[in-house]
C-alpha cells in the first residue's frame, strides 16, 4: 500500500467502537502512515476508544463533548502539543439527535431538541475548525473532512431534525472551504449510505433504510465502513489537492437514482 500520510499529524473525533465510520477513516490513515490524535466522549465509551487508539500508537486519547467550547479548544491544544505544534487532518465524524425526534414526527420537534441536534451535529464543525486553523496554519495547509447524508438535501422518513443539522452542516462544509481555502486549508464532506453503527441503530427504520438503498442503488450492495474509509483517505490526501467544499458520495450510487 502506498503511504500517503507518512509525517502527516491527524485528529480524529467520532469513534465509539470499531464499527464507528471514524475507526474505519483513522484505520486507514494509519495504514498509509498517519500519526493520529483521538477523542472520545464520555468514560462509558472512554475503555473502547484507548484500546483501539493503542493499536495504532496513538500518542493523545482526550475527552471532548463537542457541545463545550473550553474542551474543543483544549483538545485542540493538546494535539498541538502532541504534534509539535502542527496538524494536517481533521476528521470530524459526530451527530447526535435524540432518539424520540427520530421515531416521532418532524413537525413536533420541540426548539430544545432542534438546536442540541444541530449544535452538537454542525455547529461543532466550525468550532473544531476555527480551533484548528492556526495549527494547520503552520503546518502549511490542512485537510478536513466531516460525514454527511442525502436526509439533509431531500426529505428521508424518520432522519427528521437530524436532515436539517446535515444541511446546515452541508452549507457550513461550504462556508468553511471558502474561507480557509486562502491558508490552503481544504474541506469537504463524505455522503454515507447507510452503515450499520451505533448511530445508526438509533434511526427508527434503518432496516428499511438500508433495504431500499441496496435494492435500488446502481450498485446494489450493502455500504461498509470501510469503503467509507477509502473516500476518506483520498479526500484527506494530497491526491485531492485541488478538491474543497464538495461532497463525495459512497452510497452505492444511490444519490444518482430518481427511484
Ligand atoms: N452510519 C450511517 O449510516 C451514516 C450515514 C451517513 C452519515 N453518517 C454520519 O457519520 C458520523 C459518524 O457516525 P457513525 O455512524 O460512525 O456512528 P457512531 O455512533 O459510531 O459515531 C457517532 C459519534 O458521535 C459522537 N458524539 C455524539 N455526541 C457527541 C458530543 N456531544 N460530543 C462529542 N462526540 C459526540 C459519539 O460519541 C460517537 O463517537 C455521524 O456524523 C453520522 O451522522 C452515518
Amino acid at each position: 500500500m502506498t503511504k500517503r500520510f507518512e509525517g502527516k499529524r491527524g485528529l480524529i473525533t467520532g469513534v465509539a467502537n470499531r464499527r464507528s465510520i471514524a475507526w474505519a477513516i483513522a484505520k486507514r490513515l494509519s495504514e498509509e502512515g498517519a500519526q493520529l490524535a483521538f477523542t472520545y466522549q464520555g468514560e462509558r465509551i472512554e475503555k473502547n476508544v484507548r484500546d483501539l487508539a493503542d493499536s495504532v500508537s496513538s500518542p493523545l486519547v482526550t475527552a471532548c463533548d463537542v457541545r463545550v467550547d473550553e474542551d474543543v479548544e483544549r483538545v485542540v491544544r493538546e494535539a498541538g502539543e502532541a504534534f509539535d505544534g502542527q496538524l494536517d487532518i481533521l476528521v470530524h465524524s459526530v451527530a447526535f439527535a435524540a432518539a424520540e425526534d427520530l421515531e416521532g414526527r418532524f413537525t413536533d420537534t420541540p426548539r430544545d431538541r432542534f438546536w442540541l441536534a444541530l449544535d452538537v451535529s454542525a455547529y461543532s464543525l466550525v468550532a473544531l475548525a476555527r480551533a484548528s486553523e492556526p495549527l494547520m496554519d503552520a503546518a502549511g495547509g490542512g485537510s478536513i473532512l466531516t460525514m454527511t447524508y442525502l436526509g439533509g438535501e431531500r426529505a428521508v422518513p424518520h432522519y427528521n431534525v437530524m436532515g436539517v443539522a446535515k444541511s446546515a452542516l452541508d452549507s457550513s462544509v461550504q462556508y468553511l472551504a471558502w474561507e480557509l481555502g486562502q491558508k490552503n486549508i481544504r474541506v469537504n464532506a463524505i455522503s454515507a449510505g447507510p452503515v450499520r453503527t451505533l448511530a445508526a441503530r438509533s434511526i427508527a427504520g434503518f432496516p428499511t433504510m438500508e433495504a431500499i438503498v441496496e435494492e435500488r442503488s446502481p450498485l446494489h450492495r450493502p455500504i461498509e465502513a470501510d469503503d467509507v474509509g477509502g473516500g476518506a483517505a483520498y479526500l484527506l490526501s494530497e491526491d485531492a489537492r485541488n478538491v474543497t467544499g464538495t461532497t463525495l458520495y459512497v452510497d452505492g450510487g444511490y444519490h444518482a437514482m430518481g427511484m
